[in-house]
């Protein structure tokens, strides 16, 4: 079930993934697929909803990734998305922040794979480009009830409406829904605030090579922990089929450069730090002319230097020399 579509990709991030940043990951790397931030459906209904859709046509291909749990409401974003020339939408059953928790979607959603069934076929109805869902192993939560009848203090529990993650994949590929991004961590809310559950949680990658085995005809993608090129290559020899990776893109994009050669076979020149900044700071004038902030754009500069001698110096220089 390969395609080759999603064997790169760059996670959705909120705060970080802007359109900005996404022109930037184009002149480190063509072909990876790359995810907007997370946007609220309800966002894209409201009169200014085109600031949330404009992309450049480079960032293809491109996915909208929306939240929300009101099938009507993602219907009709999801239309907004397709009429605006987006390549996929991925629907976020996997955000543990406050603001998503009390909205009950996200990662809560996991409580309710019926829901998220509705809202996957109200969406996949609507549009004609593929739905897919980006998720966790589960959610640990509500925990105080088992802890009251098992007495057992402080101890782990698993809430009592845990639904395994297999269940609910079952579930959502009877809706129709052919690619899951599974990151391998479950969402635990007792624990952990929304920051610390991006990375704390352990991560399990045999659950996710398992869940492909039990379900060999979905598209599986493994997301959590990737932070190299050597462990892409070690998850691209398991039976997955395709790897998204989040903070190591965002803070550390250089290490992408060989990715449409190595996972593409597109042997396309590559540019060098130099090139990119150069090319990058172009950009930044075409687009503040339009009435983009500056310093928007060139906040995603400065990691282009991650790990290199005299970083530091050369990202304060090129920054405030941008900015005068
Ligand atoms: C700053 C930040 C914002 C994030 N925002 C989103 C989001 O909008 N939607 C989403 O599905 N996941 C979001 N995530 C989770 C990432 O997509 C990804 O699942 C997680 O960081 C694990 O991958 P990594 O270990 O490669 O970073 C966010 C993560 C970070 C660090």
């Amino acid at each position: 079930m390969s395609s080759k579509l999603h064997l790169i990709s760059i996670a959705p991030m909120l705060g970080y993934t802007d359109r900005h940043f996404r022109y930037f990951m184009r002149l480190i790397t063509q072909h990876t697929f790359l995810y907007t931030e997370m946007i609220a459906a309800q966002a894209l209904l409201h009169q200014n909803f085109l600031k949330f859709l404009n992309f450049n046509e480079i960032e293809h291909p491109i996915a909208l990734q929306l939240a929300g749990n009101n099938p009507t409401i993602l219907a009709q974003a999801a239309k907004r998305v397709e009429q605006h020339g987006y390549d996929e939408i991925n629907f976020n059953v996997g955000c543990p922040s406050p603001r998503v928790q009390s909205g009950q979607f996200g990662c809560c959603l996991l409580e309710n794979p019926l829901l998220v069934s509705d809202c996957f076929k109200a969406m996949q109805d609507a549009v004609t480009i593929p739905v897919t869902i980006k998720t966790r192993l589960g959610l640990i939560a509500n925990v105080e009830d088992e802890t009251t009848q098992s007495n057992m203090g402080e101890s782990r529990l698993v809430s009592t409406k845990f639904q395994p993650i297999t269940a609910f994949i079952e579930m959502l590929s009877e809706a129709g829904c052919k690619t899951f991004i599974l990151h391998a961590r479950f969402a635990d809310l007792i624990h952990y605030t929304p920051r610390q559950n991006r990375t704390l949680p352990p991560l399990h990658d045999k659950k996710i090579y398992q869940l492909k085995n039990a379900f060999p005809h979905l598209e599986m993608v493994f997301n959590g922990g990737i932070k190299t090129e050597q462990d892409i290559d070690e998850k691209l020899k398991t039976n997955i089929d395709g790897v998204m990776i989040g903070q190591a893109a965002y803070h550390n994009p250089y290490f992408l450069i060989h990715a449409d050669e190595k996972y593409y076979q597109d042997t396309h020149a590559k540019l060098d730090r130099e090139q990119i900044v150069e090319k990058y700071l172009i950009y930044m004038e075409q687009e503040t002319k339009k009435g983009s902030n500056k310093k928007y754009i060139l906040r995603h500069l400065p990691n282009l230097f991650r790990g290199i001698p005299l970083a530091k110096q050369i990202r304060n220089m090129i920054v405030s020399t941008a900015l005068l």
